[in-house]
């Protein structure tokens, strides 16, 4: 006997699953499965998605090449009237994928409810955010490729403009713009690569394990993962749609990342800042004060900032929401969307800000070098010299020279070389007015030359060399 259409079967029942159900679903039950705000960025994914599971369907003979043909115009029809804001979202449909297969059988009819045999929003949605997150990530890749190209143009035009390295933000040793600016770039290469390693982890699809015990139809996983571009199917189907440590992962390597831009983000706030002022920030990448008319202020950088803490408690929310999940499926994981898509946009945004304002930013070699006259940064430079020179234990040469360093506050001196001999005499009589003198910050930056140092010689080696990994990259070979 001939279907009657299921719609006018589904008589008062306003939902897919009325027809167990006595009543309809009361208003805030309703408002809290609501997630089409959200999801609705699926849409590309869960078209394709829908589109690879009917050709899947067709070829193991459970759908007719007709069919197929109508569920396939119907759903590019789809993705024509949402691209272009002519879809109408409903709230009482729930989520996009029920939007969709809603509207798929308005269009073409009886044939659009054929296409969900054996398949449940339960592995739906588990593939759509697998392939969303493989497209966020690559762009996410680009982005820090572009910021490592900034890095290294900075580096490359302040390969010798000496300035403070710090540790306990103390004036340490002199280092180089150029240096500071290749540790970030340091930082965004291992981001990069934990972003390409968990695709790794991202290469099975769970497509075909329906609400979580597997498919009765006889399709083949395999041959419909890889016409999603999935190398292999997911093994297990409870795993396939409970598995949410993707998302848990990505969000993790973007805390990561956020960490890194707000440590740079704060660099430069700590140098264009009034009492350092190593830096200029252009007036495309700062913002004024409405009332002090002087005030140039490193806004973008600071929101930088700001953003990992919003990051860090979308990885916190995410973790939350699946530790102690029993298994397989619960409604818990509906809220897994909402921070994936916030940590991608909110990271996408502060890299691009960043990266902005460190193109813009005017280092101010004059003011870096000054802030070396104080905090005598030559001084493990004098230790080294009692070492070399005497054979001195480096612990002894220390002490020594920590009493040299004293005795220089003590005279009002702000470089070493500037306390009289017979004083310097007076701690160590091993000491000599030559030693003092050499005694430069930048001849303490020319002897750290060794991998890895800052010796400007070095650094451009350095530069060189992650030019032509630049180089490699865009030509798609392999590093
Ligand atoms: N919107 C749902 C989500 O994102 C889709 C899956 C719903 N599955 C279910 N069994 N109610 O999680």
């Amino acid at each position: 006997m001939k279907d009657e259409n299921t719609s006018q079967k589904r008589g008062n029942t306003t939902n897919i699953w009325g027809g167990r159900f006595d009543s309809s679903t009361e208003k805030a039950t309703q408002e809290i499965n609501i997630s089409i705000a959200i999801d609705q960025k699926l849409y590309q994914e869960d078209i394709n998605g829908s589109i690879a599971y009917a050709e899947e369907l067709q070829e193991s003979g459970v759908l007719s090449e007709k069919q197929l043909d109508n569920i396939k115009n119907g759903l590019e029809k789809i993705r024509i009237e949402i691209g272009s804001g002519k879809f109408q979202f409903k709230e009482k449909l729930e989520d996009i994928h029920m939007n969709i297969e809603a509207r798929l059988t308005e269009l073409i009819g009886d044939d659009g409810e054929r296409l969900h045999i054996g398949r449940s929003r339960n592995d739906q949605v588990a593939t759509d955010m697998r392939l969303w997150m493989r497209k966020a990530s690559l762009e996410l890749q680009k982005q820090i490729i572009l910021m490592q190209k900034t890095l290294l143009l900075k580096a490359e035009q302040h390969v010798d403009w000496i300035m403070p390295g710090f540790t306990h933000l103390q004036c340490a040793q002199p280092i180089t713009f150029a240096h500071h600016c290749l540790a970030y770039y340091e930082m965004l290469d291992r981001d990069l690569e934990r972003l390409k390693d968990a695709e790794k982890r991202c290469e099975q699809s769970p497509l075909g394990a329906g609400a979580l015990a597997g498919s009765p139809l006889p399709i083949d996983r395999k041959r419909l993962a890889k016409r999603l571009g999935f190398k292999d199917a997911m093994q297990n189907s409870i795993d396939a749609v409970s598995a949410r440590d993707f998302i848990i992962e990505f969000i993790a390597n973007i805390a990561i990342l956020a960490t890194h831009l707000s440590r740079l983000a704060e660099d430069i706030i700590l140098w264009a800042s009034t009492p350092f002022g190593f830096v200029k920030l252009s007036h495309k990448t700062s913002t004024g004060s409405s009332l002090m008319p002087q005030k140039q202020n490193p806004d973008g950088a600071e929101l930088v900032r700001a953003k990992a803490a919003r990051i860090y408690g979308n990885l916190i929310t995410i973790l939350c929401v699946m530790k102690a999940l029993p298994l397989a499926y619960a409604k818990d994981m509906q809220e897994d969307k909402a921070v994936m898509f916030d940590s991608f946009e909110q990271i996408l945004l502060a890299i691009k800000a960043l990266d902005a304002t460190l193109e813009g930013l005017m280092p101010n070699r004059e003011k870096m070098r000054a802030a070396l006259d104080t905090g005598f940064p030559e001084a493990t430079d004098l230790a080294d010299w009692f070492v070399q020179k005497h054979q001195m234990t480096f612990r002894h040469a220390h002490e020594i020279t920590g009493k040299i360093v004293k005795r220089a506050e003590q005279c009002a001196c702000s470089k070493l070389k500037e306390l009289p001999i017979n004083e310097a005499k007076k701690i160590s009589p091993l000491v000599t007015q030559e030693a003092l003198e050499g005694l430069t910050v930048e001849k303490s930056l020319e002897r750290r030359n060794a991998l890895g140092a800052s010796a400007p010689q070095k650094v451009a080696q350095q530069i060189e060399k992650l030019k032509q990994k630049q180089k490699h990259r865009q030509n798609g070979k392999a590093e």
